[in-house]
């Protein structure tokens, strides 16, 4: 059976996952704590990574190097950036590239050095499954489309990320006017991306959608954090486990 690695960046994001884990057992390791168990049929170890790029990558790298995953799941929230990419949406990553990643004109924008790509990719038949799942979760969820007054949708594609919590409506407009097909930003997908791709181990990211990153972010993104995403991260995992 593979071990599935499930990464958030913050405490709220795993509230209601760790506690379903079955048979959990903790490790620490690397300033992290790793709970190792079974969830929805699945051997798993589920991390908080920290906020950010490089706790991202340390963890993603503990995970599959020292924990040994088979595939990595990460999940979270994050600002919408597509102009159709509502809250209270969920956007399921088809590829991840790092928007603050600039070291023309040596290479291009966005590349990462010595690697010659900008976008990382991630499994397609993993990230099938996610967003099958995702699709259940919001329809189980009513009370997410009740709360926000719409209905709730699923989306595919691309997810940027920096070291930067977007919050007012020039920096969105400016990474809208340089990434148009952007979807949605945060803070560590990308880099999980990188590390995953040096491994050569499947991966996937989901976000749910708690702000447009404009300049009611911070408040949106703290209220959706608290009464929405924790529900909705474990209703994800446990329909995407059952599905993939
Ligand atoms: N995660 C959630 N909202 C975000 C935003 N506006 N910018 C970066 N990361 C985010």
């Amino acid at each position: 059976m593979p071990r599935t690695a499930l990464i958030a960046a913050m405490n709220e994001e795993l509230a209601a996952l760790l506690p379903a884990i079955e048979g959990a057992r903790v490790e620490p390791r690397g300033g992290r704590e790793f709970w190792l168990g079974r969830l929805a049929g699945h051997e798993v170890v589920a991390v908080r990574s920290g906020i950010g790029k490089v706790a991202a990558a340390v963890t993603a790298t503990l995970l599959l190097d020292h924990f040994r995953a088979d595939r990595v799941l990460f999940l979270g929230v994050a600002g919408g950036i597509g102009t159709a990419v509502q809250v209270g949406d969920v956007v399921v990553a088809d590829a991840l590239l790092q928007h603050d990643m600039d070291a023309s004109p040596l290479f291009p924008r966005h590349e990462v050095p010595l690697t010659g790509l900008s976008r990382f990719p991630v499994d397609a038949g993993f990230s099938d499954a996610v967003a099958r799942g995702a699709a259940a979760a919001l329809a189980e969820h009513g009370e997410t489309a009740a709360l926000l007054g719409h209905g709730c949708r699923v989306h595919r594609g691309l997810i940027v990320s920096g070291d930067r919590f977007v919050a007012t409506v020039g920096e969105s407009r400016a990474l809208r006017a340089l990434l148009p097909d952007a979807l949605a930003v945060e803070m560590e997908g990308a880099a999980v991306a990188q590390v995953c791709h040096a491994f050569g181990t499947p991966l996937a990211v989901v976000r749910s959608i708690s702000d447009r990153a404009d300049d009611t972010a911070h408040v949106d993104f703290g209220e959706f954090l608290h009464r929405v995403a924790a529900p909705l991260g474990l209703a994800i995992v446990q329909h995407a486990l059952a599905a993939a």
